[in-house]
Order: C-alpha cells, then structure tokens, then sequence
C-alpha cells in the first residue's frame, strides 16, 4: 500500500493556491530572529520569523507547550521580568522593542488586539462591559460622552449581542462563554486594530458557538480588512480561516505555507503527524493517529532536531544537526533534514502515523 496519496477527498475543501498570494504585501508585523528566554537560560521560543502583511490571515499551529502564546504576549511585552526577548518586532518598519511603554500602550488595543483563549481571565470581573469597552474607545479614539455609548452599542450589535442598552451595564459573570468571547472581540474592534492576534478564540466553546464565533471574525476581517494572526493547535480551524500557517515545535518554526499547499501536501513529519490526527467532516469513520511521545518542555529540549524522538522517520543525525527551515516547494519551507531525500515510507519505521503525503516529494 503506498502512503503517498494526497488528502483524503473527505476532509473540508481548503482555499485555493491562488487564495495565498501573499508576495509583494508590504509587512505589517513582523519577527526575525525572535526569541524568549526563561529566567535568562531556558530557551522558549528559538530564533524565529514570522510576518503578516496588510489584511493577511496567518495562522499558528502546534500542540500545547509548543510556544504559540508566549512568542505574541513577549512581542508586545506582556510578560514579567523573568522572561527575555531577542530579535526584532517590527510594526509597519518600526522596532517595538524601542517603544516607551506609554507608546506601547497606544499600540496594544490601538494597532494591535488580542483577544483569549478564556475571556473570563481576560475581561474585568468588577467592571461594568459598557466601562470596559468605552474604556479602550477613550483611549484609543478619543470618543466619550454620547458618541462612545452609540459606538459602544454598534459594536456589540456588529458582534451579535441584542438588547445593547441593557447589556452594557453588565457584569461579564452575567454573560454566557459564547456571549463573553463576543464581548472581548467588540473590545478588539473598539481600538479598529490593523491586526487582530487571537489566541485559540473559540478553544472553551461548544462546537456551534465556536462556528459562530469564527464566522464573526471571518466576516469582521473582511468589513475592516483588519490582518488575523489565528493561534490555535487546531490545523482545521486554522485552515479554514487563514490563507497562510506557520507550525510550531518545540518553540520554532518548522513548516510554514501556503495554507492550501500546507494542508494537501505538508513536508514536515510533524505537520503530516497533526494532519493524520484531524477528523474527516464525511465519510466513513476511521481511526484517527495522534503523534506519538509529547512536546519536550523547554528545559528538555533535545539537541538536533527536538522532533527527532517523535519521528518516524528520524536518522542518527538528526540527534545531532539543527534543522534550519529550507525551501521545499515554491512559498514553501520545513526544517527537516530529510526534505528532498526520496524517503520510502513504507520501508521507515511507522509506528501510528499515517501519512498524508511523501515527506520531500518532488514539487
Ligand atoms: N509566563 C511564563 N513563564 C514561564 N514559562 C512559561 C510562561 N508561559 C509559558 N511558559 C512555558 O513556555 C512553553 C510554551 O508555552 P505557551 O503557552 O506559549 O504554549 P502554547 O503553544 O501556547 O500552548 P497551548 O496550546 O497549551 O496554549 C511551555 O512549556 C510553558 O510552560
Ligand atoms: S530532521 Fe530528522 S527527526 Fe527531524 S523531522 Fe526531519 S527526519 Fe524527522
Ligand atoms: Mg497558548
């Protein structure tokens, strides 16, 4: 049997190639040679660069503990003085690193938003949501008075939440979980960010609620033309929304995309590993293949490739050499030492994994 068929037809249909054009747009955020230390030694995120132009969606992808959080919260500086950064963080060709923090302020919530995981931690549990939201309008607009309350109340109504009037003099605890999340993305939108960070938006939700919750970015990116960066360990949500993925491991980058090209023919073992593990949306049932083994926590990391104890097709030297993240395809990279080697699957050692494509098939 060959395992080097393609997707399986049951699976949801991905955008188009052409839908990923991202070349030529000008970046709007970017990292190079980013990194996060703990506590000065332990390294979290690991020399990485990501970038997202003007109206890009761009997703993040991994399982838990690989970095995704950390890398966007240590670019806006939301972390304590025990965590270092290195690298640049540049918005619109401006370091942020050299930002004081009243202007970092400004662009927290003004050019950039963030919306959680959990909106409960996220939002004020003592503070009313229309103080909360007229809050970031002050702040960030300028409104007060009686054109922050209308605005206030066309933004919860733009986020689906009815009987506005009433609504704002609320607690958060007087809010659903779905009702919250939409409460934080008003909160988002009030500032009119550029970009839009969302980290797992829709993870603490019920399956209907989170299409709902994602329909409603989906529609609001293309009324503002606002950019997303969509953090998730999800590949499915991601794909469905974002025109380009960037995987994460063990707090680097190791395959980045188009996300049609990414999710119909991945060339990391690790990217083909959470491919197998995603349900099919039709179809007959059929057994999912989690990866084997767990992200290494930070103080563990292994030298070479930190993939290489979890790989099925892991070589002696990839103990020891660090892959660096290569072209494989047009607009296509993954950082594994066995890209572009004509690998027989069959004949590597696969324990679980059932591979959705031919690591280093030709392009
Ligand atoms: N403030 C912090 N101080 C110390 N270590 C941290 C901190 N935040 C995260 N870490 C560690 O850094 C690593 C990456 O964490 P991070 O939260 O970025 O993972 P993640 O990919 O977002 O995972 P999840 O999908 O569970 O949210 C983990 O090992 C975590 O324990
Ligand atoms: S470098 Fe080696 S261990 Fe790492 S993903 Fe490639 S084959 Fe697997
Ligand atoms: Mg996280």
């Amino acid at each position: 049997m060959s395992r080097t068929s393609g997707q399986s037809p049951d699976r949801p249909q991905w955008p188009a190639p052409g839908h990923a054009a991202t070349a030529g747009r000008p970046a709007l955020l970017r990292l190079q040679d980013f990194t996060v230390t703990l506590s000065g030694t332990v390294p979290i995120v690991r020399g990485i660069d990501l970038s997202v132009g003007r109206g890009e969606a761009l997703g993040i992808v991994g399982e838990s503990g690989c970095g995704k959080s950390i890398t966007w919260l240590a670019a806006l500086r939301l972390l304590g003085r025990n965590v270092t950064t290195g690298g640049e963080v540049q918005l619109d060709g401006q370091d942020v690193g050299g930002l004081s923090e009243r202007e970092l302020a400004r662009v927290r919530g003004g050019r950039i938003a963030l919306i959680f995981q959990d909106p409960a931690s996220a939002l004020n549990p003592v503070q009313r949501i229309g103080t909360q939201i007229a809050e970031v309008l002050r702040l960030h607009r300028g409104l007060t008075g009686e054109p922050a309350r209308r605005e206030a109340l066309r933004l919860l109504d733009r986020v689906g939440i009815a009987d506005g009037p009433r609504r704002l003099k609320q607690y958060p605890h007087e809010f659903s979980g779905g009702m919250n999340q939409r409460v934080m993305i008003a909160l988002a939108l009030a500032g009119e960010p550029d970009v839009l960070v969302a980290d797992e938006p829709t993870t603490a939700l019920d399956a209907t609620i989170q299409a709902q919750v994602l329909d409603l970015i989906r529609e609001l990116r293309r009324e503002t033309g606002m950019a997303l960066i969509l953090i998730s360990h999800d590949i499915g949500v991601v794909g469905d929304l974002c025109e380009r993925i960037a995987v994460m491991y063990a707090g680097r980058i190791v395959e980045t995309a188009a996300t049609h090209d990414l999710l119909t023919r991945p060339r990391h073992p690790y990217t083909q590993g959470l491919l197998a593990a995603l349900p099919t949306l039709t179809g007959p049932r059929q057994r999912l293949t989690p990866i084997p083994g767990t992200v290494p926590a930070p103080a563990a990391i292994p030298p070479g490739c930190a993939f290489a104890p979890r790989c099925p097709i892991a070589v002696e030297r990839c103990g020891r050499e660090l892959p660096e993240l290569t072209f494989a395809a047009q607009d296509q990279r993954a950082a594994c030492l066995r890209l572009g080697e004509p690998i027989s699957l069959e004949s590597a050692a696969l324990p679980v994994m059932a591979m959705p494509a031919q690591v280093g098939a030709p392009a």
